[in-house]
């Protein structure tokens, strides 16, 4: 029904990893260290990707909850903390499948058949059939875990950039398609990856079997390094080497100490050490940084239960805030529960209709309770197009750059069929605290042939008043004649709320926030509906209410 989520209130940051088992350095170093940084600095979620291991293991998905533990276990273990990010299994939250199903919808395949890393991985993984629908759909997978909980940043390597790239398409696409402005379009954070080489030289990976683990035994690292390539390097312990050369001098690059550092490279040089204490203070300097982690994951296997229902909870959490994106998203494709806009189609009772003037839901539930007025507003004026206008009046919306100066929330212009230009605004009072038996309307002075002023909150049905211009047209000239002039005319029967109006929309105190617009106030006066427009004395529009024929 409505096109908008809530606001973002920090800046938000989510990033994927798939479930490939323990963690080794190189995942910690490019991805996992700088997420630690990120979660307390930014509102993130961070997800073990398991849906998009299946991707490519369909044929033997017996690894695949193993190695989700296995990554979790890491990513806590490594100081992701629960408390400060919410830290979810993919498909735990099934949000990520709907939507991944609803941007296949408008998705082209030329889209997803150039992704630079669709044809490299079927040449890299050959062994298997990846001929597949759902691997073609891998990055769009991504776009839909991406957009869902529409982030700012996406933190990611440089292999990830095409796929932060399509999910900006697919984000423009949708946003076009649908007139809506429900996803922003994410950016890719580069993660600065500092050289780690694994044990044989080459770069450290999984598929070489050359990895060091984060949180592997500490004494087991030291033991390794023993056996770490120098490439070359100082064959005879004699010879001096050249530690740029020598993966273990890549290391010591990344974890050691300055003072540490400048010994090893002096020492490589002049030959004066020998290359096992070399790797040997390697070993420390890496154990330095993985032994806590090792210690943390002990402890988290002790207790695999609650961690493993942490996760859990934490994936509720990430579902409630991505159905804050669905909802809308539902609602711009037209497939939502309710029966909308289709009841209109079919002959109402009385106590029908009745009952679709009924929006206490739409105010009082409790999940609304941060919208702003101008966002309640916004709801109600899609409530009553899609429930309470009757059906034979289109009202289709104007491109929004020609109102580029008003706020957005607060007129968007509607056509009629007959091109009529429609203001359709609802109360901007906080809803649980209306003045009593009044509510004020901030209307656009652009141009209108038509208002449509809705009213409706707590314990309170529907109301709209449908105004033709020759309605408003002399208080709104009056008001602008003041507010161009500067001059001030008092209220008919005066008063100092209203003398503060007055005030504020002349712009001192507003400094221009209030330009364009004009207040409306609308009070019940023993069951007539009294609407003042700027500083016009009451009119009473109770017979305009539910009269839809300025529309016509
Ligand atoms: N494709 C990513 C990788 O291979 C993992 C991933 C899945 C991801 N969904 C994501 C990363 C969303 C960032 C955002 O590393
Ligand atoms: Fe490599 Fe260290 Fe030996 Fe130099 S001293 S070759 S850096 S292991």
């Amino acid at each position: 029904m409505s096109d908008f989520a809530p606001p973002l209130t920090q800046r938000r940051v989510l990033s994927g990893m798939r479930p490939t088992g323990k963690l080794h350095l190189g995942n910690y170093m490019g991805a996992l260290h700088n997420w630690v940084r990120l979660q307390h600095e930014y509102e993130c979620f961070f997800f073990i990707a398991n849906l998009h291991a299946l991707t490519t293991d369909y044929a033997d998905p017996s690894q695949i909850k193993q190695n989700t533990v296995d990554v979790a276990l890491d990513f806590l273990a490594a100081g992701l903390d629960p408390e400060k990010c919410t830290i979810f299994v993919q498909s735990h939250v099934k949000q990520h499948a709907e939507l991944h199903l609803l941007l296949s919808m408008m998705t082209p395949l030329s889209w997803l058949e150039r992704v630079p890393t669709y044809k490299d991985q079927i040449e890299n993984l050959r062994g298997r059939d990846l001929a597949t629908y759902g691997f073609l759909g891998y990055p769009l997978l991504q776009s839909a875990d991406i957009l869902l909980y529409r982030p700012e940043f996406v933190p990611v390597g440089q292999d990830q950039v095409s796929h932060v790239e399509l999910t900006r398409e697919v984000a423009r696409r949708f946003n076009s398609l649908y007139k809506t402005t429900i996803f922003p379009e994410p950016e890719a954070l580069l993660t600065p990856t500092p050289k780690l080489p694994g044990t044989d030289g080459r770069k450290m990976s999984k598929s070489y079997g050359n990895t060091i683990g984060l949180s592997e035994h500490p004494a087991r690292i030291v033991h390794k390094m023993q056996s770490m390539t120098t490439n070359g390097q100082r064959l005879q312990q004699t010879d001096p080497g050249d530690p740029d050369l020598c993966p273990v001098g890549d290391l010591h690059k990344v974890f050691s100490s300055t003072q540490r550092l400048e010994q090893i490279l002096s020492g490589c040089r002049t030959a004066t050490i020998p290359c096992a204490w070399c790797k040997h203070k390697a070993g420390e300097s890496i154990t330095a940084v993985t032994e806590p982690i090792y210690e943390k994951r002990q402890e988290l296997e002790r207790t695999i239960d609650q961690t493993w229902e942490m996760l859990i909870e934490q994936a509720d959490k990430a579902a409630s805030v991505a159905e804050e994106t669905l909802g809308p998203v539902r609602a711009a494709l037209n497939i939502t529960r309710s029966l909308g806009a289709v009841r209109r189609q079919f002959g109402t009772t009385a106590a029908e209709k009745k009952k679709l003037r009924d929006v206490s839901g739409l105010y009082l539930d409790v999940s609304k309770a941060h919208l702003s007025p101008a966002q309640r507003s916004k709801e109600l004026r899609d409530y009553w197009r899609m429930n309470i206008l009757p059906y034979d009046i289109r009202l289709s919306q104007e491109a929004n750059r020609n109102f580029a100066s008003i706020k957005r929330e607060l007129a968007e212009p509607f056509l009629t069929a007959k091109g009529k230009r429609v203001f359709i605004g609802g109360p901007n009072d906080n809803i649980s605290t209306p003045l009593q038996g009044m509510w004020s309307f901030l209307v656009s002075t652009k141009t209108y042939e038509v208002w449509v002023l809705l009213r409706g909150g707590a314990n309170d049905e529907l109301l709209d008043f449908v105004l033709p211009q020759k309605i408003f047209a002399q208080p709104l000239a009056d008001w602008k004649k003041v507010v161009r002039t500067g001059s001030s005319v008092a209220f008919p029967d005066g008063g100092a709320e209203e003398n503060f109006w007055a005030q504020l929309f002349r712009g001192d105190d507003a400094k221009g926030e209030y330009e364009g617009i004009v207040l409306a106030q609308l009070r019940n006066e023993d069951g007539r509906f009294m609407l003042r427009i700027g500083y016009s004395a009451p009119i009473d529009v109770t017979d305009l209410s539910g009269n839809y024929d300025p529309l016509r």
